[in-house]
């Protein structure tokens, strides 16, 4: 079990990109739910004992992370967000190389534990292949058996689904999920959609801050009942938006769709529906556009 407790995290440029971060993620799949600039990495490479926060306490199991940030390292597997892969060598020859400098020094245990890693991220057809020819979804799969080939109990993996194809991006879900079934994974993501598939637990970060964290049913949960949506023709929407219980709008064929909380619906426009975890998403951006006045986000990806 990793723990963090009151964790805050600022850069010499003053930015502060995380705030009294406390987190308890437990094994399985956990899902760190953010937009572009909430933290997510900072949080990542904090863990990793790549950079120090200013305050707070990190342990994993018994260990005190920052005390003995060499421990940790020696288990732990991390996928930054950006790596780099030596173009013009084979996806074996990189793993190989990886195995070494993690001291799997015993030539026959080696190509095992590379044979097995490479089956296990379905990299073995193309083993012999140069990864400059690799797909995004192909050098994550190569990155995750980087990160795995130590034998690690924990995972970290830093927005490994951005720039994949739906197809790509199932398939990497579906390997993290497994990979969960035996280590302590935490995934950051912008997709809500990535969450909802496949993590037991889940923490919404906003501006630095953890705004809601708990199963994906326990978050829907307080929207239960209070959830609603038009559709509305454009003109119509112009000004509907504006109502301050809509929490988002999305762009329909010759329409558009908003959805808004509350106890009882805005107008007579809008029908009961049930919630999802992007609704929770775009409530807790609501909540927080209240009190800076910037519009009503739109449901693109983008904004995610
Ligand atoms: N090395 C850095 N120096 C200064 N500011 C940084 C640095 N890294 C990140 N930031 C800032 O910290 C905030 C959080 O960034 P980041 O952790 O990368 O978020 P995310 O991964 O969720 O997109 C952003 O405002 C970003 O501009
Ligand atoms: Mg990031």
């Amino acid at each position: 079990m990793l723990q963090l407790d009151s964790i805050d995290v600022s850069y010499a440029n003053g930015v502060r990109a995380l705030r009294n971060v406390s987190l308890t993620v437990r094994p399985g799949l956990f899902g760190l739910l953010g937009p572009n600039g909430a933290g997510k990495s900072s949080l990542m490479r904090t863990i990793a004992t790549l950079q120090r926060p200013d305050r707070g306490r990190i342990r994993f199991g018994d260990l005190d992370v920052l005390a003995d940030p060499a421990a940790l390292r020696a288990t732990l597997g991390y996928l930054p967000q950006e790596f780099g892969l030596y173009p013009s060598l084979t996806a074996e020859e990189i793993l190989d190389h990886f195995a070494v400098l993690k001291g799997l020094t015993e030539p026959a245990a080696r190509r095992a534990r590379v044979d097995a890693m490479l089956e296990r991220v379905n990299l073995q057809d193309v083993r012999h292949r140069r990864v400059d020819g690799f797909s995004g979804g192909m050098r994550q799969r190569l990155g995750i058996a980087i990160a795995l080939v130590a034998s690690p109990r924990l995972l970290i993996v830093d927005e490994p689904t951005a720039g994949l194809d739906p197809a790509e991006r199932h398939r990497l879900l579906d390997l993290l999920a497994g990979v969960a079934e035996e280590v302590v994974v935490l995934l950051s993501t912008h997709l809500v959609a990535d969450v909802e598939a496949v993590c037991q637990r889940v923490a919404i970060l906003l501006a630095g801050e953890v705004v809601r964290e708990g199963t994906p049913a326990e978050l829907v949960a307080p929207l239960r009942g209070g959830l609603w949506r038009a559709r509305l023709s454009r003109d119509e929407a112009a000004a509907g938006r504006a109502h301050p219980a809509v929490i988002s709008t999305r762009l329909a064929p010759g329409a558009v769709v908003l959805h808004a909380t509350g106890p009882t619906p805005p107008t007579p426009a809008y029908a009961a529906i049930e919630p999802d975890l992007e609704d929770v998403f775009f409530a807790e951006l609501a909540r927080r556009r209240q009190a800076s006045d910037a519009p009503v986000a739109s449901r693109t990806p983008q904004n995610y």
